[in-house]
C-alpha cells in the first residue's frame, strides 16, 4: 500500500499544555518554531521539528508546501455551535427568548426539508473551513434529516465533527416539537448510524430545560447511562429571564441546574453553553462532574446576556471552551470569538492574553471535548488538522506585525487584528480543504 506523505515547511506555533493567564506562558507549555516542518503521513502528523532537523531524513517522494512566509497553528475548534441558525445571524435587538420565537425556531423549521438541510451543511462547512475552524460540537435541528446531512457531508470531507439532533417535546412550534419518546428513537438510531464512524461522535442535545418534559429528560439520562462515551450538549443559565421560566417549570427544583443533574445529564463529557448567571455553588458542582461550560462572548453581547466570567470558573477549577454560538454570535471565526473574550474579560478586569487565547481555541476545547488525543497540538500522532495564517493578510497586521518585538505581543496583535482573511489555508486530516 503507497502512503501519501507531505511536509509543511514553515513556523509554527502550538501549545503543548495550558499556559495560565500570565503574560509569561507556564514552561513547557508552548512551542514555536521559526523555520518548522510538519511532516505528515496519511492524514496523520508523523513528526514534528524545525526543518533542518528533518531534512536529511524525508522520502524522495515527499510533497513539500512552502510556508515560510505563513504560520501553522493546530486548527481551531468551536465548542458549540448551531448549523442550522447561519440564516439567524444579524437578527435586530431581541433578548434570547424573543429572539427563538421570532428568528431562530421559524428558521430551525426549515430543516424539515432534506435538499435544504444538506445544502446548509454545505454552506456551514465551508464558512467553517474558510475560517481554520476544522472541529466543532454542533447543535442540528430536532429534524433527524438535519444531522444525517451533516454528518455525511463532514464524512465527506474527512472531518473530525460532534453532533447531534435537537430534543424539544414542548415549548416550540408545532413542526419543531418531538414526540417524546419517538425523539429517543430517532437519537439511537442516529446514534447507531453515525457514531464513531470516521472521525465522528454524537453529542445527545436536549435543547434546554424549558423546551423538554421531565420524562423527555429522563429518558435522555438514561441513554447516556448506558452509554457513557456520547457527549451531551444543552444551554445553562444564559438570561434572567430563562432562569426565571425554569424556576417556574420545574418547581421542584434547587436551581436550574438542579434539573439537568436530577435527570443525569451533567457528567464530564457534557458542555453547558453559555453559563453566565452561574454562583459559585453552581461552579464547584460542575466542576465535580468534570463538565464544562461553553463561553460564547459574541452571542452573550449580541443578546445582551451577561459578562461570563471565565476567571471564576478557573478557580472553581471549572472547565470552560470557548464557543461562537452561532446564530447569536456575531462570528464563526475564532479571531471574532477571541476579540470578543478578550473584551469581555477586560470589563471584568481579567484580560485574555495571546498565549491563553490560543490554547483555549486549540488544546483547551480539545481537552473540554476529549478530543486531545487526537486533535488540539501539532505533535507526533495527532491528526493532522491545520490552520495556516498568513501574518500579512492585510497592510494593517503586517505592519503592526512587524512593530511587535515578542512573540507574546505577536500573538496577541494577530489574535485582536485578524478577521477571516488572515486564514490562508485549512488542512483536515492531511488534506488541503480550504485555500484562499
Ligand atoms: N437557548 C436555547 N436555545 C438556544 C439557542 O438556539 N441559542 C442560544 N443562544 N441560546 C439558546
Ligand atoms: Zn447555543
Amino acid at each position: 500500500m503507497t502512503t501519501q506523505q507531505t511536509l509543511l515547511r514553515g513556523p509554527l506555533f502550538t501549545c503543548l499544555d495550558d499556559p495560565g493567564e500570565e503574560i509569561i506562558p507556564a514552561p513547557g507549555s508552548t512551542r514555536y518554531l521559526d523555520d518548522g516542518a510538519i511532516w505528515i503521513v496519511d492524514g496523520r502528523i508523523h513528526a514534528v521539528e524545525p526543518f533542518a532537523v528533518l531534512a536529511d531524513h524525508l522520502p524522495a517522494e515527499i510533497d513539500i508546501v512552502d510556508y515560510r512566509d505563513k504560520l501553522m497553528m493546530p486548527g481551531f475548534i468551536d465548542s458549540h455551535v448551531h448549523y442550522v441558525q447561519l440564516d439567524v445571524m444579524a437578527s435586530y435587538g431581541r433578548q434570547l427568548l424573543d429572539w427563538l420565537n421570532d428568528y431562530t425556531f421559524p428558521a430551525e423549521c426549515r430543516f424539515a426539508d432534506e435538499a435544504f438541510a444538506s445544502a446548509a451543511a454545505e454552506r456551514f462547512l465551508n464558512e467553517l473551513l474558510r475560517v481554520g475552524t476544522t472541529t466543532a460540537q454542533v447543535f442540528c435541528s430536532s429534524h433527524p434529516i438535519s444531522v444525517d446531512r451533516f454528518f455525511e457531508a463532514s464524512a465527506r470531507r474527512r472531518l473530525r465533527m460532534i453532533a447531534g439532533k435537537v430534543l424539544m417535546d414542548r415549548n416550540a412550534p408545532e413542526t419543531l416539537i418531538d414526540d417524546t419518546l419517538g425523539s429517543i428513537r430517532d437519537s439511537e438510531r442516529l446514534i447507531a448510524d453515525w457514531h464513531g464512524r470516521d472521525r465522528l461522535s454524537y453529542t445527545l442535545t436536549p435543547r434546554f430545560a424549558p423546551t423538554s418534559t421531565r420524562e423527555q429528560l429522563d429518558a435522555v439520562g438514561g441513554v447516556l447511562r448506558d452509554a457513557p462515551d456520547l457527549h451531551l450538549q444543552t444551554h445553562l443559565s444564559e438570561n434572567r429571564g430563562e432562569i426565571a421560566w425554569v424556576g417556574e417549570l420545574f418547581p421542584e427544583r434547587r436551581d436550574y441546574l438542579d434539573v439537568y443533574e436530577h435527570y443525569g445529564l451533567v457528567g464530564p463529557r457534557s458542555t453547558f453553553a453559555h453559563g453566565v448567571h452561574l454562583d459559585a455553588n453552581q461552579r464547584r458542582r460542575l466542576a465535580e462532574r468534570g463538565a464544562n461550560v461553553a463561553f460564547c462572548p459574541t452571542s452573550n453581547l449580541f443578546l445582551g446576556s451577561g459578562l461570563m466570567d471565565r476567571i471564576a470558573c478557573r478557580e472553581a477549577g471549572l472547565a470552560t471552551s470557548l464557543a461562537s454560538d452561532i446564530g447569536a454570535g456575531t462570528s464563526l471565526s475564532v479571531f471574532g470569538t477571541l476579540q470578543g473574550a478578550y473584551q469581555v474579560g477586560a470589563l471584568l478586569g481579567q484580560a485574555l492574553t495571546g498565549w491563553q487565547g490560543f490554547y483555549q481555541a486549540t488544546l483547551g476545547n480539545a481537552r473540554a471535548l476529549h478530543l486531545e488525543a487526537n486533535i488540539g497540538t501539532l505533535q507526533a500522532g495527532h491528526e493532522a488538522d491545520i490552520a495556516v495564517l498568513d501574518p500579512n493578510a492585510t497592510p494593517l497586521l503586517s505592519r503592526r506585525l512587524s512593530q511587535a518585538e515578542t512573540l507574546s505581543e505577536r500573538l496577541f496583535a494577530l489574535m485582536m487584528l485578524s478577521d477571516d482573511r488572515t486564514i490562508s489555508a485549512t488542512w483536515a486530516d492531511g488534506r488541503q480543504v480550504h485555500t484562499r
